[in-house]
C-alpha cells in the first residue's frame, strides 16, 4: 500500500515524506522518535463521508475508545458527532472537551457506582446497561440522586454477523444480556422507577467489511428492535461501530453509494421507527480515525542472521499492542526516507525483549534501507497508541503529534522515563 492511497494528505517528493503538508523530518526533529502523527483533514474526511452516506435519523457517535486523544475528540466534536464511552476516564475526556450530555452514551461491563453516578448527575443520552444487575445499580444510584435514567439494554444477539474480522455475537459472551432472556428484561426494567429505559443497544463485529455484512447487521437491530417495542417503545436503536478500514492491498475500502437509500428504505419498512421517531445511533471508531495516523519509528540497526534479514528501529510493539494481539494483524509499513525501487524482504523488529516485537515480517523495503531511516506504521489512528503498554521495559513514550492544513502541534508532549521514576515511592523498611 503507498501513503497517498491510504490518505491524499500524505506525500513524498525531493524533501522527504510530508503530512497535510508538514515535513515529517521538522516534526521529529521536535519530538524524536517513536512518535505518533495524526492528519485532522483525513478524520475529517471520513468522518464527512460518511455522514454524506447516511440518512438524517442516523447520528454519527464516536467510539473514543478507538483513539482518546483530548484533540481528536474536539476535531469530532466539532464535526458533529457525539461520544461512546467505555468509562468514567473517558466521561472525564468529555467534560473537557464540553461534549453536550445528550450526545453521551455509556456502554461497557463492569461499570463502577462511581462511573454510574457521574453518568446519572450529567444526565446522559444513556446509560447502556450489560445485565440485569447493572440495571438495578442504575435504578439504586438514580434514586439515591433524586433522578431518572435513560437506559437502553445492550443485547447479545442469537445470529452471528458474516463478514466480520471480530464477531461478538451469536454465542456465550460477557457483552449485554442474551437475547432469549431480553422480553424479561424488558418487563423488568420498564417497571422500576428511576429508570427510563429508551431503547436496545447491539454491537455485534468489529471490522466489517462490506456494505452487504454492514446491512445485514442494521437488519438484524431492528429485528432485536421490533420486538423489543412490543413490550417498551423503542426511542433508539444503537447499532454499534464496527466498520472496517484496508490493512492491505488485497482488502477492499468499504464502499458506502447507496447506503443511504438501502437505511432509508430499511426504516420505513420498520415503521415503528417513524412513529416512535425513535434515533439510531452508529459509532464507529476505527472508520473515522484508523487511516489518520502514523506511527514513526527510526532505523538504529541493520543485519542478517542464519539467512533472515532484520531491520530494527527504536519503536517497538509496545506502543501499537494491536500488531501482537491479534494473529495475522498487518498494518503497512514504509520507510519514508528512501524510494529505491529494490526492494528485499526484512523482519522489522523493534527494541523490546520479546519475540512478539515485530512491527512486521517479510516486509518489502527499499533494500539499501539503512541506519538513520524513518520507518512509519500506517493505519495507526485507531487502536494504536490507546492500546499500548507502554512502560514495558521503561523507554519514554511517544508524543503525539496533530498535523493540519501546513500546521501541526504537540498534542500530548513526550513522556520520558525519568517521569515514570517520580511516580514511584520507596519505602526505607525495603532495605
Ligand atoms: C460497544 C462498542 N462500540 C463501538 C466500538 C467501535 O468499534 P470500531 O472501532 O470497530 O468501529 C467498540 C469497539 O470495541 C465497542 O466495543
Amino acid at each position: 500500500m503507498k501513503p497517498e492511497q491510504i490518505s491524499n494528505s500524505f506525500s513524498s517528493d525531493r524533501n522527504g515524506f510530508s503530512i497535510s503538508g508538514v515535513k515529517l523530518a521538522d516534526i521529529v526533529k521536535e519530538t524524536g522518535t517513536p512518535v505518533y502523527i495524526y492528519d485532522a483533514q483525513t478524520i475529517r474526511r471520513q468522518y464527512n463521508q460518511l455522514r454524506a452516506n447516511l440518512p438524517e435519523r442516523v447520528e454519527i457517535f464516536y467510539a473514543m475508545k478507538a483513539n482518546p486523544l483530548l484533540s481528536v475528540i474536539e476535531i469530532l466534536k466539532n464535526l458533529g458527532a457525539g461520544m461512546e464511552i467505555a468509562s468514567g476516564g473517558e466521561l472525564k475526556r468529555c467534560y473537557n472537551r464540553a461534549i453536550p450530555s445528550e450526545k453521551i452514551a455509556f456502554t461497557g461491563p463492569a461499570k463502577t457506582d462511581e462511573e454510574i453516578k457521574e453518568a446519572v448527575k450529567m444526565g446522559i443520552y444513556s446509560i447502556r446497561a450489560e445485565s440485569l444487575g447493572e440495571v438495578n445499580r442504575i435504578n439504586n444510584i438514580s434514586a439515591q440522586n433524586n433522578r431518572r435514567t435513560e437506559i437502553e439494554l445492550r443485547i447479545n444477539p442469537l445470529k452471528g454477523i458474516q463478514n466480520a474480522i471480530v464477531k461478538m455475537s451469536g454465542g456465550p459472551s460477557k457483552f449485554g444480556i442474551d437475547e432469549e432472556k431480553m422480553i424479561e428484561a424488558v418487563e423488568y426494567s420498564s417497571g422500576l422507577p428511576n429508570i427510563d429505559l429508551k431503547g436496545v443497544h447491539i454491537f455485534a463485529a468489529t471490522g466489517i467489511n462490506s456494505r452487504e455484512a454492514f446491512l445485514d447487521n442494521v437488519a438484524n437491530c431492528f429485528r432485536i428492535a421490533s420486538i423489543f417495542n412490543k413490550y417498551s417503545t423503542v426511542r433508539s436503536i444503537g447499532i454499534g461501530g464496527g466498520l472496517s478500514i484496508p490493512y492491505r492491498d488485497s482488502e477492499q475500502e468499504l464502499q458506502l453509494s447507496g447506503l443511504r437509500q438501502k437505511l432509508e428504505d430499511m426504516i420505513h419498512q420498520n415503521g415503528f421507527i417513524e412513529k416512535n421517531n425513535a434515533k439510531v445511533i452508529l459509532e464507529p471508531g476505527r472508520y473515522l480515525v484508523g487511516q489518520s495516523g502514523i506511527y514513526v519509528s527510526r532505523v538504529m540497526d541493520r543485519k542478517s542472521s542464519r539467512g533472515t534479514k532484520y531491520v530494527l528501529t527504536d519503536g517497538g510493539v509496545h506502543n501499537i499492542l494491536r500488531l501482537a494481539l491479534i494473529p495475522g494483524t498487518q498494518q503497512p509499513i514504509i520507510n519514508l526516507s528512501r524510494s529505491d525501487v529494490h526492494e528485499t524482504k526484512f523482519d522489522i523488529g523493534g527494541p523490546i525483549c520479546s519475540s512478539l516485537d515485530f512491527l512486521g515480517k517479510e516486509v518489502r523495503l527499499p533494500s539499501n534501507t539503512n541506519e538513520g531511516d524513518y520507518m512509519g506504521v500506517f493505519c495507526a489512528g485507531a487502536y494504536g497508541f490507546t492500546e499500548g503498554m507502554h512502560e514495558f521495559l521503561s523507554h519514554d513514550i511517544p508524543a503525539e503529534v496533530v498535523a493540519d492544513s501546513g500546521k501541526y502541534f504537540i498534542a500530548r508532549k513526550r513522556k520520558s522515563s525519568e517521569e515514570f521514576l517520580k511516580e514511584q515511592t520507596v519505602l526505607m523498611e525495603l532495605k
